[in-house]
């Protein structure tokens, strides 16, 4: 990079540090029951109107104008159904959600707290103390959803649109002292993870390229300990031989970077698990350039890598008792003057060559350095790679599951057990031989991309640079790291997907 790009590129990292998240987290208390509350209130409702304790004593203070609301609003306490209701007085508002007729698990608690979230500005008290539930410390699991709903992103936002004032929940469940350890020595990471890789998610191009991704990366795990963090600049990742990255890189004024997040958490001589996340700043397609429809929203190509970061992030913070290695393959994907042609071929670190049909399927090739390396270098027990790799999955799968790739169906039914607990789910799609047979080269040893299914082509390009006996999950997140509306635990915009079902499959590796 030229000295003054250097000097302009420093000044506005300097000036990223300043502009600090003007979100806050709401902050949580949890308490036991306690009758003697005002203010704003929700209140969980089973199936059926079941009358606890709790409810009795609400209605009772309301002189039974809540049961009378709600039986005028023909409210039966759907799983996730809520009213909002005014002059309540001794309260200022009882918003009532729904938690249905099943038995609440963490998932299920996560997204009631985020739709209790979503009806709640200020202020207010959650009264949770009787749920249908065996999770002990429940108020924690709702605290988590509470808090991933209130995200907002209002860095870019200037005058009083910003809004800043804390938010404190009262959360009153029936193990406190347990709800309070479990969010605030666990989950509350967990948040902090996704919110960092839906802040990055959603940071614009011009201000978030791999060196600036980099650096947020320090920030984040600034004082975190058994962390250790290397970033591999241009020159490095040339000197490691990773043509692939470097190519990606290449036709952009911002240089690439691999990201080496390090977490040691087990004894030394236990294998890691390995995550490898794309990280693509910004996908312009490159040389095979993409239309302008929607391609705004490329600049969150870098979901999975993101993802990353924030999974080791809320390992590392409650020093789970395993070792963890993230990687970050960082680039811009744009169609620079030195940027690859269609027909190029590149050569991979560990000597295999591929040929661009398109330079717009760039993602396996940032990925193939980065999983060789991962193999070469901490040789994983598992590994993972996450991508929004492919417009294929998004089409094959929807908007309510990312798509899981292995070699074996196996392991993909055990991810979509760790997704169902996660909150994220995953559904398997196939990897056959054929796919493999469809991206032979007639000139180098494979191609970048042609054939079909798209999303299995994708996992079979990285494949490629998978040893045969390698432990391996493929994720394609194309189709859900972005919302175009409000989920339960999410408003829409970046998702952060992968944070949570990450996190889920690092506790059930580390058991
Ligand atoms: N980043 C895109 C995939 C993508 C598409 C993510 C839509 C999120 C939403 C990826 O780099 C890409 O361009 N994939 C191509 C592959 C094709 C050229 C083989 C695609 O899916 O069209
Ligand atoms: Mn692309
Ligand atoms: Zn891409």
């Amino acid at each position: 990079m030229p000295a003054t790009h250097k000097i302009i590129a420093a000044a506005s990292l300097a000036i990223a540090a300043m502009l600090a998240p003007a979100h806050a987290q709401p902050s949580f208390s949890f308490s036991a029951p306690d009758s003697d509350i005002d203010g704003d209130i929700v209140l969980m409702v089973g199936e059926g109107l079941d009358m606890t304790a709790t409810m009795t004593a609400v209605d009772a203070a309301t002189s039974g104008r809540l049961t009378a609301a709600l039986e005028q609003a023909d409210f039966t306490g759907s799983f996730g159904a809520s009213l909002k209701l005014h002059a309540m007085s001794p309260y200022e508002t009882i918003v009532v959600i729904g938690t249905g007729e099943e038995e609440l698990t963490p998932r299920k608690l996560t997204d009631l707290g985020g739709h209790a979230a979503a009806h709640s500005g200020d202020d207010v008290t959650v009264l949770a103390d009787n749920l249908d539930t065996d999770v002990e410390a429940a108020g924690a699991w709702l605290a988590k959803g509470f808090a991933l709903r209130s995200y907002s992103f209002d860095k870019y936002k200037s005058g009083d649109d910003a809004d800043d004032t804390e938010q404190f929940v009262t959360v009153m469940s029936a193990a406190p002292a347990a709800a309070t350890e479990l969010y605030t020595g666990d989950l509350q990471y967990v948040v902090e993870g996704v919110t960092f890789a839906r802040d990055i998610g959603t940071e614009p191009g011009n201000k978030v390229y791999p060196e600036v991704v980099a650096d947020r990366v320090r920030t984040l795990f600034s004082g975190v300990r058994n962390v250790r963090i290397d970033v591999l600049d241009a020159q490095d990742i040339r000197r490691e031989g990773m043509g692939s990255l470097m190519g990606v890189g290449m036709g952009s004024i911002n240089d690439p970077r691999l990201v080496v997040i390090r977490y040691n958490g087990a004894g030394t001589d236990e294998a890691p698990i390995a995550l490898v996340g794309k990280g693509i700043t910004f996908d312009t397609g490159g040389i095979s350039i993409k239309p302008n429809n929607g391609m705004w929203l490329m600049k969150s190509d870098l979901s999975g890598a993101v993802a990353v970061a924030g999974s080791v992030y809320a390992a590392a913070k409650r020093q789970a008792p395993v070792n963890i290695v993230g990687l970050m393959p960082l680039a811009e994907n744009m169609p620079g003057r030195d940027a690859i042609r269609p027909g190029d071929v590149l050569t991979t670190m560990g000597g295999k060559t591929i040929e661009i049909i398109s330079t717009d399927a760039e993602g396996r090739l940032v990925l193939a350095d980065a999983v060789q390396y991962a193999q070469e270098e901490f040789n994983p027990r598992l590994l993972l790679n996450i991508a929004t790799l492919t417009g294929s999955a998004a089409r094959a799968v929807g908007d309510d599951y990312a798509v899981v790739i292995t070699r074996d169906l196996e392991t993909s039914l055990d991810m979509m057990e760790i997704g169902e607990r996660a909150g994220e789910d995953v559904w398997p799609l196939p990897l056959h031989p054929s796919h493999f047979d469809q991206i032979k080269s007639d000139i180098a040893d494979i191609k970048n991309t042609g054939g079909s299914p798209g999303a299995s082509i994708g996992a079979a390009v990285v494949g490629t640079f998978i040893d045969e006996d390698q432990p391996w999950v493929h994720l394609d997140i194309a189709g859900v790291d972005w919302l175009n509306s409000d989920v339960a635990t999410a408003p829409k915009g970046h998702a952060g997907w992968g944070v949570r079902f990450m996190d889920q499959l690092i506790r059930e590796e580390s058991e």
